[in-house]
């Protein structure tokens, strides 16, 4: 049977492709978001390809009397939380209010679910919690530890959502280690739109590609790995949508507490193989000049996959060709994101 399920940053790139799943599953939806790195073009889009409305209110989760609203507004029963910033770069730069807009808004969203007896939780984490793997595959037993602000605002959710759970049973609180989104939904009519330089691997190659820039900078070539370069978790984002409903959909089975699961294929792709993968699906080459590592850079990161299938029932299914693909088939026909 269908749920109201809230979901904060709908807008967004994850969410707006968990928002059409959830709707094609028969739920009913209402969005929050501020548009801080969106545009509500992707809600149109999502209403176009669901062939069905969506609720939307225009505010930020740390706004508690608005959250109050849509709680009394709405009989929502969940809430899937992806709002919040991403950039690990800008996060150095303006750590408080990466700080105010993850940590403090989550903590204001944690109240407001609470007052309105609403403790079914599914919150947007990521494998940046795991910094440096020691081990790769890495699974959800492995230390945490996070090594910029971004990522210790994912960590500190994560541990005050643990703390949530120990204080009251009633919560349940599924902590989703994303590893590395990329794609777009088949239609073409959603996708993923940086703003300014992507920060990311497949949104930097595909610009390369429209045209918008010159040449991808593949960032070291020395890594103890088979062609030098980092190898990363590429995740299609409609897989990881899809995981979404997976978590809403084990809650009973999961029970009280808070529960980590990883969300990756366990495959491993260096980038040297997405370069390739990416211009067999542009139809011709992408030109690129191997410079310095980046700092910060792992060497190989990517999930043990494992977990999600037992407990979420839930696997990823798509190729990396597909991934790019897709992304491609957004990109080239939106150029310039959801402005065209
Ligand atoms: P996104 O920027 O496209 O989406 C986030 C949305 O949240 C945007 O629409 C933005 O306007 C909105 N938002 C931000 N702060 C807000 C606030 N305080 N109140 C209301 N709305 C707010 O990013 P995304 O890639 O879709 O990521 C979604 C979530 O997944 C984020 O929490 C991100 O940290 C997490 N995540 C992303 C990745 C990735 O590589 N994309 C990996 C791991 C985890
Ligand atoms: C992938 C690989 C780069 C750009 C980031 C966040 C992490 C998580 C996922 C949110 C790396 C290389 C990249 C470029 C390159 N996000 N690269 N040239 O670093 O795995 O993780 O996104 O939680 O927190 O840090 O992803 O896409 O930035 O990089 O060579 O122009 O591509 O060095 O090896 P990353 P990415």
């Amino acid at each position: 049977m269908g749920k109201t399920i809230l979901v904060t940053g709908g807008a967004g790139y994850i969410g707006s492709h968990t928002v059409v799943e959830l709707l094609a599953a028969g739920h009913d939806v209402v969005i929050v978001d501020d548009l801080v790195n969106s545009s509500s073009a992707s809600i149109d889009a999502v209403r176009a390809i669901a062939g069905r409305d969506v609720a939307f209110v225009e505010a930020g989760v740390g706004d508690a009397a608005a959250l109050d609203e849509v709680f009394a507004a709405w009989p929502i029963e969940a809430v899937i939380h992806f709002a919040g910033l991403k950039a690990v770069g800008e996060s150095v730069e303006q750590p408080l209010r990466y700080y105010r807009r993850n940590l403090a808004a989550t903590s204001v969203l944690l109240e407001a679910m609470d007052r309105h007896q609403v403790r079914d939780l599914v919150f947007s984490s990521s494998c940046t919690v795991y910094g440096d793997p020691a081990v790769v595959p890495v699974d959800e037993t492995a230390p945490i530890g996070a090594v910029n602000p971004y990522g210790r605002t994912k960590l500190f959710i994560e541990e005050m959502c643990r703390d949530v759970a120990f204080a009251d049973p009633r919560w349940r609180l599924v902590l989703l280690r994303y590893f590395n989104p990329v794609g777009a939904h088949a239609s073409g009519r959603i996708g993923e739109d940086p703003r300014g330089i992507p920060n990311n691997l497949l949104p930097f190659i595909m610009q390369v590609a429209v045209g918008r820039r010159h040449e991808l900078q593949v960032f070291g070539g020395d890594y103890p790995t088979r062609d030098g370069t980092c190898i990363r978790d590429y995740i299609h984002v409609v897989d990881l949508a899809q995981g979404h409903l997976a978590a809403l959909d084990s809650m009973d089975m999961l029970g009280a507490g808070a529960h980590a699961v990883n969300l990756g294929t366990g495959q491993g792709t260096t980038v040297l193989e997405m370069v390739a993968a990416a211009a067999e699906a542009v139809g011709r080459p992408i030109p690129f000049a191997v410079v310095g590592r980046r700092p910060g850079d792992a060497a190989e990161v990517y999930a043990d996959a494992t977990l999600a299938a037992d407990v979420l029932g839930w696997t990823a299914t798509r190729s990396v060709a597909e991934m790019c693909a897709d992304h491609w088939a957004w990109q080239r026909t939106h150029p310039n994101g959801f402005a065209d």
